[in-house]
């Protein structure tokens, strides 16, 4: 099969750990005789250095020629301190959203056995845990009108829902609860907002349509709490975006580092996949950044292109590094390896170059992973 790809690296770490992404793509095209090419486009704080704009038009028309999006990061902290800045990286990544109608957002949240000491919470509360987040993501508070009033003191962001936005992705999280363990739970704050109440009624309607599916409600708040007492009760959980957005990144440390978390954002034809950690710019440059993320992205992404195969392939190369302590540093601090001597393993094990019986100390720092 041949696929055409476009790669945004963007700001920070996003560079690094796409880069690994692109060799295990490399590695899955040559094993399984596929051909993917790719084109790249600018976003983010990069984009604005280099063209004043976050999300310069090229990107999206590369975007729409695409068959898929591989993202690394967008973000900077020039711009995080300043509040009265007009352009933000963070724009790029919303507009790209919009533009391409990317309205789910799809994060799976499932520990890796070999990192249970690394989670906050106890092995025994791991235990069954593996859950999907459906977030909405081209709606809500992200995309309401904003306002700042003239002298400066009041400021309005509007959340705004329409039923058939929340149909759409609804249908989405029914169909891959169906798949699996046959529950969705539906985060909101229909207690307080308008715009929840309006979800609760449509997910409501739906329900009918999905007899094999139960389906629990929960307050946001609730869902919090929840997520760290008892997160295996969740099979897929469908929110809103500023919910989504926060709950993700709390499940994500369920498994022990956020560098893990991969997603998946589709809709209307487009999908682009990112890992969903940030820019990490403390890390930039360093080759210490973790690259799971982005390279369990990928195994999304060839999901996505029906390789199935090919992904289950990525995911195995992946736990048995874990399994084995071939691990970034955010993993273990003392004992780590670099950024791209973990891509170049998981490409070189998507390959079968590794033998099974494979001594670590073969694997040195910064070395070649071929021995
Ligand atoms: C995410 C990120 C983005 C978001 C930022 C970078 C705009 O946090 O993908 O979760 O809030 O959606
Ligand atoms: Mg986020």
């Amino acid at each position: 099969m041949h696929k055409k790809i476009v790669v945004i690296p963007g700001d920070g770490i996003g560079p690094e750990v796409t880069q690994q992404s692109i060799r295990v793509l490399d590695a899955i095209a040559q094993q399984y005789g596929h051909k993917f090419t790719y084109s790249f486009g600018l976003m983010g704080a990069d984009a604005i250095d280099k063209t004043g704009n976050a999300l310069p038009d090229e990107t999206i028309e590369l975007c729409l020629n695409s068959d898929a999006i591989l993202f690394g990061a967008v973000g900077h902290p020039k711009y995080d301190a300043d509040p009265a800045a007009t352009v933000r990286p963070e724009q790029g990544l919303l507009k790209l959203r919009k533009s391409l109608q990317l309205f789910a957002n799809i994060r799976p949240v499932k520990p890796f056995t070999a990192l249970n000491h690394l989670s906050p919470l106890k092995a025994k509360n791991l235990e069954g845990v593996d859950f999907l987040i459906y977030r909405e993501l081209t709606g809500g508070i992200y995309f309401g009108n904003k306002s700042l009033s003239e002298d400066g003191n009041t400021a309005s962001d509007d959340c705004i829902y329409t039923s058939s936005e929340i149909e759409r992705i609804a249908h989405l999280a029914f169909h891959a609860a169906q798949q699996r363990r046959k529950k969705l739970t539906l985060v909101d704050k229909a207690n307080v907002l308008e715009t929840s109440r309006l979800w609760r009624k449509v997910v409501k309607l739906l329900e009918a349509g999905y007899p094999d599916v139960a389906v629990d409600y929960l307050f946001v708040d609730n869902a919090a709490m929840q997520l760290i007492m008892n997160p295996s009760q969740f099979d897929v959980i469908l929110t809103e975006n500023m919910f989504g957005d926060i709950l993700s990144d709390e499940a994500s440390v369920i498994t022990g580092s956020l560098g893990l978390l991969p997603s998946a954002s589709i809709g209307n034809g487009g999908a682009l996949f990112e890992p969903i950690h940030g820019s990490y710019p403390q890390a930039a440059g360093k080759d210490i950044a973790n690259p799971l993320g982005s390279i369990l992205s990928t195994a999304m992404m060839l999901d996505h292109f029906g390789m199935n195969a090919e992904a289950l392939r990525v995911r195995a190369a992946v736990e048995w590094t874990l399994e084995n302590g071939f691990v970034t540093k955010d993993i273990d601090p003392v004992n780590f390896y670099f950024t791209s001597t973990i891509g170049e393993l998981i490409s070189d094990l998507v390959q079968d170059k590794i033998p099974s019986g494979l001594n670590p100390e073969n694997i040195q720092l910064r070395k070649s992973t071929i021995i």
